[in-house]
């Protein structure tokens, strides 16, 4: 068995090659070009192709938290905001509740479920078939690993259910690596559970901005990775977060309270566009935020 790994500075200095990015033959995403047709066209619902980027907006709060702060009301937060992202993450029962079926942005299911904040929160299970995931016209599923968790072992075999029952379908998996309370944000920590969770077969990752060291989370991961935006930060300081992601090789948001929760959810969504998309500088975006809030 391999030793476990040093951090670094610890006589074993790591080569993550940055500022080689990884190719992409064929097809624009990184460490998609031998997937099926099927795949491709899901993932290339969600990033858009021109770009390569995508701002997902994430309300699946409810299914740990309830109803938290900015999302009381999935039915009037939401709905404004879809015309300005790329993509919906939700659970089934809001998006059966409160999203119109007209719409037309791509959905990226939570299927895991058994947890909440009262408890401990990496004991999930897989609560919605990827078959109910087609039904309901789903572009990905996903579920978070809890690396280093008392369930973590649970939280890795559910994606595996996802990933081996969605390859039949040609329907990708988004891994989400969750940090529980206990775990530090940082990039040895982040950088290892993107990894694992790549090598056992996720289609992308959406994982925490951490600094040091971003960048080499990216590159030692080999399928695209996205941001969660964690905790409402000032809108400035959100942009600014962003921006560095994008800036060291993210291919997108998957962005929460940030955007339902910020003093303008349009015209933040509409920033955090003109970053991820235009890469405009968080100084730039945040005027353009103002200008729209005027309106
Ligand atoms: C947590 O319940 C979910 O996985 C969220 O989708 C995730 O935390 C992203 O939302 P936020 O940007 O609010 O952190």
């Amino acid at each position: 068995m391999p030793d476990a790994d040093k951090p670094r500075g610890g006589g074993e200095e790591k080569n993550y090659g940055i500022g080689i990015p990884m190719e992409t033959p064929g097809f624009f995403l990184k460490g998609s070009a031998h997937l099926n047709w099927g795949m491709k066209n899901r993932l290339s619902q969600i990033f858009n192709p021109k770009s390569g980027r995508t701002v997902m907006l994430a309300f699946d709060h409810g299914y740990i938290m309830g109803p938290t702060t900015g999302l009381e009301r999935i039915d009037l937060v939401v709905p404004p905001l879809i015309p300005h992202i790329d993509c919906l993450m939700c659970t089934r029962g809001a998006l059966r509740s409160c999203i119109g079926p007209e719409v037309r942005k791509p959905v990226v299911m939570r299927c895991s479920t058994g947890a909440t904040v009262l408890k401990e929160l990496s004991n999930e299970t897989i609560g919605v078939t990827i078959e109910e995931a087609l039904a309901l016209n789903a572009s990905a599923v996903t579920a978070q690993a809890c690396i280093g968790a008392e369930f973590e072992r649970e939280t890795l075999e559910n994606l595996s259910y996802l990933i081996n029952e969605g390859a039949q379908y040609g329907m990708p998996v988004l891994g989400v690596t969750a940090v529980g309370k206990e775990m530090v944000r940082d990039a040895r920590y982040l950088g290892l559970a993107c990894r694992v969770i790549a090598e056992l077969g996720v289609h992308f990752v959406k994982t925490y901005y951490c600094e040091p060291g971003f960048e080499e989370v990216v590159a030692g991961t080999p399928v695209p990775v996205v941001i969660a935006g964690g905790k409402k930060l000032p809108e400035l300081d959100a942009l600014k977060m962003a921006h560095k992601a994008i800036d060291q090789g993210a291919m997108g948001v998957d962005m929460g309270r940030n955007i339902f929760a910020a003093d303008d959810p349009a015209a933040m969504a509409q920033a955090v566009g003109a970053v991820v998309h235009q890469l405009f500088k968080p100084e730039q975006a945040f005027e353009l935020y103002n200008d729209l809030r005027k309106k």
